[in-house]
């Protein structure tokens, strides 16, 4: 049986994709899928265990060993490791923050994730986001969106979160590193977001999808 169209959403960090994505979901009848949260989950994990998060050798056995499901609840994926589910509080915590972007470039994390990103596109139409979903997880997906923001602008949203997030050491990283940095995907559709009001990004992405 064919797989479900999968819309994809990359973007750099506190672009306000997630937003725009959990509301294109929930008006195509999506599933939303945050693929962040599985490199944040996987990170709290790690640090969890107590292993350096720049410890690539470390944290690729650690990975090994972890099982991360991704539910379905209420038209989106959570995300539970080693069957304990993961609050936005532990997932988005000053520690996770700073550590994500070194876990996220071991490219047996992203092996792992990449196979259970691709798996969930058997349950139903998908809109996913994050860094390489246009550009590796789906990169056949007609549907490929890309949301960027100033940084200015983004730094302002994420502190306005109470993050104390290093958002542009965080795009550098993303963006420098060997196994699928952040780029614009081939045939993706660019939507500055740094003057839309939300109703506006998501007006954009949705006058873009057939109907
Ligand atoms: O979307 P976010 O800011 O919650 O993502 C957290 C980190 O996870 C981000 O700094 C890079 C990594 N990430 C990734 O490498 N690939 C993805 N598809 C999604 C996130």
């Amino acid at each position: 049986m064919p797989d479900h169209p999968v819309i994809t959403i990359d973007g750099p960090a506190a672009s306000g994709k997630s937003s725009v994505a959990r509301l294109v979901a929930r008006q195509r009848g999506a599933i939303y899928v945050n693929t962040g949260n599985m490199y944040r989950a996987m990170t709290w994990a790690v640090l969890d265990a107590g292993i350096d998060p720049a410890d690539a050798d470390a944290v690729r056995a650690a990975a090994a060993t972890l099982q991360i499901q991704s539910p379905v609840v209420e038209g989106q994926t959570q995300v539970q490791v080693n069957g304990r589910t993961l609050t936005d509080a532990d997932l988005n915590s000053d520690p996770v923050n700073r550590a994500v972007s070194h876990v996220a470039r071991v490219p047996e994390v992203r092996d792992l994730l990449v196979a259970a990103q691709r798996a969930l596109a058997a349950i139903g139409p998908l809109v996913m986001e994050g860094r390489d979903i246009g550009s590796v997880v789906f990169p056949d997906s007609p549907l490929k969106f890309y949301i960027d923001a100033s940084e200015e602008v983004r730094a302002a949203r994420r502190s306005a979160q109470g993050h104390t997030d290093q958002v542009a050491e965080r795009d550098r990283l993303d963006s420098t590193r060997k196994t699928s940095p952040l780029v614009v995907p081939q045939g993706a559709i660019v939507i500055d977001n740094s003057h839309l009001t939300l109703e506006q990004a998501v007006q954009q992405v949705l006058s873009k999808l057939p109907n």
